[in-house]
């Protein structure tokens, strides 16, 4: 794993979320697969999360987007005409001594070749006269040739090259190849959109930067189908939307930029780019592509399937295949992310006072103590509230806490905790994130009220406890 500047270090990020719960290696007992992660009670509380805030924004709430759910093997046809047989490719380059392999991008990186404004385009992906493989220092390296991404397989009992097929590479396709179904039963008009979440598998030839980039991953893909000549306006209100929903869920605007393709970086077929970039410890990258594609998908199932992909616009009588702007963006990526946001290391007065960033490699001066805070929005977070019995060993304090409890539960993820002093309690919660503590103590038997704990500013305030609920849902939604 790679050392990063900055204020926080890809391993300090992995090592927590290892801690914690939030990511583990996959098949780490058998020493680990590259590229695969397992996500653990955290880390899949803040996954579903964020897919839940992807749904409920761009399907739910929209009259306009409906929602799909594929299968991720489908027929090999579809890869053949989505263009990802012949041209899914990385370009890779190998080291004649050591056998390395590198992805040609990555390996200039490492050359210390900078691409011209950091081209995407695969013509500037040029190795250096005579440069040698930095693995070994001395080998030769091959030219970059052609490495297709896409993971084989063979559905049924015969291994042959005809029932050959692949673990879909994106889940745009499965959209794309229900065009006409989803279109019958939805009674959308263009313009409108099909959206779908769900596993992407790439064989990457140099799986890197923790969970960045791997081999199985989750994408949040839409399909949004207009009308031949409005593909620029859609384009912008897309990129616009979606780099709002990103400070919905606590990204701030300052940590997130766009990258837009230059006219020579775009599939032949593209009439615009842009990647809404994030600045990871390792650097500014990718978190979505917002793509404005044409007809290109639509027209290659066209001809590939003999079936029409024809929309017929009512109001002008005329017949179209629809242009599609797509917004996809990396499940995986965005916790990476908001992960990497989230952590803070500060110093906290023993008394009153406001908490500050700690200075990274210092003790906390006098009269402060240190604490880890995972500062995740509320939407995202994990676990939203926790509930506290002041002492474990009074059981009215217990039996009124677990009341409290068991109510917030149907709605929200709480968390239970009954163990050590209150503040280790609360210190437990800010190192997992949760926004929100209620503690009951003596003072709740008297007049029903209970201690809200705020994480951030660490202010506590006696709430009744009949108006937590609405507190709450004001604050979490
Ligand atoms: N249908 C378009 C498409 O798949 P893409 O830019 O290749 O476009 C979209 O992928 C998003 O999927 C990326 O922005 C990224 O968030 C995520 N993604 C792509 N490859 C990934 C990988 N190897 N690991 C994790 N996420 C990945």
């Amino acid at each position: 794993m790679e050392t990063e500047t900055g204020r926080l270090s890809l391993e300090t990020v992995a090592s927590l979320c290892k801690r914690r719960g939030f990511i583990f290696q996959s098949s780490e007992i058998y020493g680990g697969i590259n590229g695969f992660w397992d996500y653990g009670p955290l880390g899949v509380e803040l996954k579903r999360n964020i897919k839940d805030a992807w749904w409920s924004d761009i399907v739910r709430r929209r009259e306009d987007v409906v929602g799909l759910d594929a299968s991720i093997i489908m027929h090999r046809r579809v890869w053949e005409a989505s263009g990802h047989v012949e041209g899914f490719t990385d370009p890779m380059v190998d080291c004649r001594s050591c056998k390395r392999r590198y992805r040609a991008d990555q390996l200039l990186a490492e050359l210390g070749v900078e691409l011209e404004t950091g081209s995407k385009a695969e013509k500037d992906l040029v190795l250096p006269p005579g440069a040698k493989c930095p693995a070994c220092g001395a080998g030769e390296l091959t030219p970059p040739r052609p490495f297709n991404l896409m993971f084989e397989t063979h559905p049924g009992a015969v291994q042959s090259e005809e029932n050959k097929t692949y673990l879909r590479p994106e889940t745009a396709q499965g959209i794309f190849a229900q065009f006409n179904n989803v279109l019958a039963v939805s009674r959308r008009k263009v313009p409108f959109g099909i959206a779908q979440i769900g596993k992407a598998f790439r064989n990457e030839i140099n799986p890197r930067n923790y969970t960045f980039r791997s081999r199985e991953f989750e994408q949040m893909e839409l399909e949004f189908f207009i009308k031949p000549g409005t593909g620029a306006q859609w384009h912008e209100y897309w990129v616009n939307e979606r780099l709002k929903w990103y400070g919905s869920i606590g990204l701030p605007e300052e940590s997130l930029s766009r990258y837009v393709y230059g006219k020579d970086e775009l599939a032949h077929y593209a009439s615009a780019c842009v990647d809404v970039m994030y600045a990871f410890p390792f650097g500014v990258q990718e978190l979505e592509g917002i793509a404005a594609r044409g007809d290109y998908d639509l027209r290659r199932h066209q001809e590939y399937s003999g079936k029409s992909m024809d929309y017929f616009d009512q109001e002008t009588n005329a017949k179209y295949v629809p242009h599609v702007v797509e917004p996809s963006a990396g499940v995986d990526r965005i916790a990476l992310a908001l992960i990497c946001n989230a952590y803070r290391e500060e110093w906290v007065p023993n008394g009153e006072g406001e908490a500050r960033e700690a200075e990274p490699g210092r003790p906390a001066p006098e009269g402060y103590e240190t604490r880890t805070v995972m500062r995740f929005h509320p939407r995202v977070a994990p676990v939203k509230v926790a509930v506290f019995p002041l002492l474990k060993n009074k059981p009215e304090l217990v039996n009124k806490a677990r009341g409290v409890f068991e109510s917030l539960q149907p709605r929200w993820n709480c968390f239970w905790d009954q163990v050590g002093a209150i503040g280790r309690r609360y210190r437990r919660q800010d190192e997992i994130g949760t926004p929100f503590a209620v503690t009951v103590d003596f003072q709740s038997l008297e007049d029903n009220t209970a201690t809200l704990r705020e994480r951030d500013s660490m202010r506590q305030q006696r709430v009744r406890i009949e108006e937590l609920r609405g507190r709450l849902e004001e604050a979490i939604g």
